[in-house]
């Protein structure tokens, strides 16, 4: 698993003249994007959880960029008129970590590149390609065994070419360790060293924990841009090709408008595409571990939250909560106001728990004033509600009663199954003690993990508390974990390498971000169903944005297994209504959709009311 990449973006660019004057070269664009933000968007979906870029000439282009992707991290190399590109990466060698991609910024290229390195168990590799004919040719020397001996730009410098060096490679940290060590030896005699010179001198000399392999592609596409030349070449020829690679690759689409399992992107469903690994290898716990810190820092402020992984699906993170986190003296209410709600409450009667349910409407609002007024008796201890009543699109009040409960001493659980990763939520801020969700929802990974989101000091107290089961236990989970990075059970190893990979991109989206794409494509489903003139069951300024509950149109041209047949046969997928009292169905607007896809289905969705007379 390679989890940095590194950038050498610190050049003036000066072949491409005027248009690389105020701009680095990385900028230039191509199709409407500059190619370094396509390439850092390339190393994101391939698992690369920070690109570094080592800045220099109009650095400010690439500070803009960094805002943009909460996965750069940017450091400038002040001296880069003066130095070459080596130069540049001894600024970003102390960053990294461990075994990275080296990439320069001025390439495009097909991503099967990345794939093609990440899946070759060599350490040290460095991607090559059949002849380009760009004029600018770097050409590989290599040795009897197959690794680098010599880079050069000169033909007649190369006896038998291994293929020409494309700029993106994949090297230990031990490896950059000795290339700088080499540039520093070198700062006077050879200012302007470029990487490459580092990377032959360490891979011909130093022995074979430093040699470095030729993958190469011959029929690779991709293209450096040093000048008009290439540009010219990049856009009319080798891009085209890249794009018609790729998409080949991509997965066929469907849009999926249930309450999730959700869309997902081609990144997140490759990241199950992996080579195998037992999980109670190191390297694997430390996947888990990555993923429980960093879903702990979306719900809190750094080390008050634990994320505690099980294998299973939403239902499992409730159950977990209700037969951990109560004790046996404790009284619990439970507020149902839907489907949700209700499953909290059956949980409760199969433990036998002590509980009373606050009953609410499953569309209006909840009577804050009377459920605040319950909560006052003095008979509770615990509080269990939903968030996001899911069965609805109800949004539950549950910053204003978690802070209501805790001025009372009342323990929180919430299952955030639907809202969480998609409605802001800070567990401190909002007093939430226990909070429950899955992957395969806002998160918009595979189904499979089951998240138990605990605030510290709450899960302490459940030290002691009965052990009600044995797999769902959340103390037991929780300490064995922090022991050994391993799950007590088999942990689902692929769902959790695509959760890694949906934590990748939601930190570069940020959840503001996310509700405000899910909002954006709320909107155009509720604008069609005014257009319709159909009702919506959920008072709209009670709705989540995330799944509207239609009230079903009383024609008797109108069937709900018809509409989702149509609907399959377009790839949108609908999902039937959930309440005894009111025919309704049910969109969600959840997952990786864009507004460009609802637009598409609304389209559908009034075609098929009016050629049925069902609507005018
Ligand atoms: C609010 C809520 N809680 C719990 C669940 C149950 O999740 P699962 O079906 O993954 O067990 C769901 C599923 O949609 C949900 O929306």
């Amino acid at each position: 698993m390679i989890k940095q990449a590194v950038i050498m973006a610190g050049g003036l660019g000066s072949r491409l003249k005027d248009k690389t004057k105020d701009m680095p070269k990385g900028f230039l664009e191509i199709n409407g994007e500059a190619i370094v933000e396509r390439s850092v968007k390339k190393l994101f979906a391939h698992g690369v959880e920070e690109v570094i870029i080592g800045t220099g000439h109009c650095s400010e282009w690439y500070e803009a960029l960094a805002k943009k992707y909460a996965g750069i991290r940017l450091t400038k190399n002040e001296n880069y008129a003066e130095t070459g590109s080596m130069g540049t990466l001894e600024c970003c060698a102390p960053l990294v970590k461990d075994s990275f991609f080296l990439l320069e910024s001025d390439l495009i290229y097909d991503d099967i590149g990345l794939f093609a390195l990440i899946n070759d168990e060599r350490k040290n590799i460095l991607l090559a390609s059949g002849k380009t004919k760009s004029g600018d040719e770097v050409y590989i020397e290599q040795t009897a065994d197959g690794s680098l001996l010599k880079l050069s730009k000169n033909r007649d410098d190369i006896k038998n070419p291994a293929g020409e060096l494309v700029g993106i490679s994949k090297l230990t940290k031990e490896t950059l360790t000795e290339m700088v060590r080499f540039a520093e030896k070198h700062h006077k005699d050879q200012a302007k060293m470029e990487y490459e010179t580092a990377m032959a001198h360490v891979s011909a000399n130093l022995g074979s924990k430093h040699k470095i392999a030729i993958k190469k592609i011959n029929h690779y596409a991709w293209r450096e841009i040093d000048d008009e030349n290439h540009l010219e070449s990049a856009i009319h020829t080798v891009y085209p090709l890249i794009i018609e690679n790729e998409s080949l690759r991509q997965v066929r689409r469907e849009v999926l408008l249930n309450p999730g399992p959700a869309t997902t992107t081609d990144s997140i469903k490759y990241a199950q595409v992996c080579a195998d690994i037992c999980p109670r290898e190191t390297e694997f716990g430390d996947v888990m571990e990555w993923v429980s810190k960093e879903l702990s820092l979306m719900v809190g402020e750094k080390g008050t939250i634990e994320t505690v992984l099980f294998g299973g699906s939403g239902t499992a993170a409730d159950e977990v909560m209700m037969s951990s986190c109560i004790p046996d003296d404790a009284k619990t209410l439970i507020v149902d106001n839907g489907a949700y709600g209700k499953r909290l409450a059956k949980i409760a009667s199969v433990y036998k728990l002590d509980y009373t349910v606050f009953k609410s409407s499953e569309y209006l609002p909840i009577d804050v004033e009377s459920l605040k007024k319950e909560l006052s008796s003095g008979n509770y201890t615990h509080l269990a509600m939903v968030y996001h009543e899911t069965t609805t699109g109800l949004l539950n009040p549950v910053p204003e009663i978690g802070r209501f409960c805790h001025e009372r001493g009342i323990t929180t659980i919430i299952d955030a199954v639907s809202a969480f990763a998609a409605i802001p939520i800070d567990m401190n801020k909002d007093c939430i003690d226990f909070m429950a969700s899955t992957s395969n929802k806002n998160i918009q990974g595979m189904a499979g993990v089951a998240l138990v989101f605990c605030r510290k000091d709450a899960l302490e107290k459940t030290k002691n508390y009965p052990m009600r089961n044995f797999y769902l236990n959340l103390w037991d989970q929780y300490t064995y974990f922090n022991k050994t990075h391993q799950t007590r059970f088999t942990p689902p190893v692929q769902a959790l390498y695509t959760l890694r990979q949906a934590i990748i991109e939601l930190k570069n989206e940020t959840i503001s971000g996310r509700y405000e794409r899910y909002t954006k494509c709320w909107n155009i489903l509720v604008q069609a169903v005014d257009d319709l003139g159909l009702k919506m069951l959920v008072p709209r300024e009670h709705q989540s944005h995330l799944i509207t509950a239609i009230i079903e149109p009383e024609s008797k041209n109108y069937s709900f297994d018809t509409l989702h047949d149509l609907a399959r046969e377009e790839s949108f997928t609908i999902y039937p209504g959930k309440l005894s009292d009111a025919n309704t169905f049910r969109i969600a607007n959840i997952g990786d959709i864009q507004p460009e896809e609802m637009e598409r289905f609304v389209i559908f969705l009034k075609n098929y009311m009016k050629e049925n007379s069902i609507c005018s």
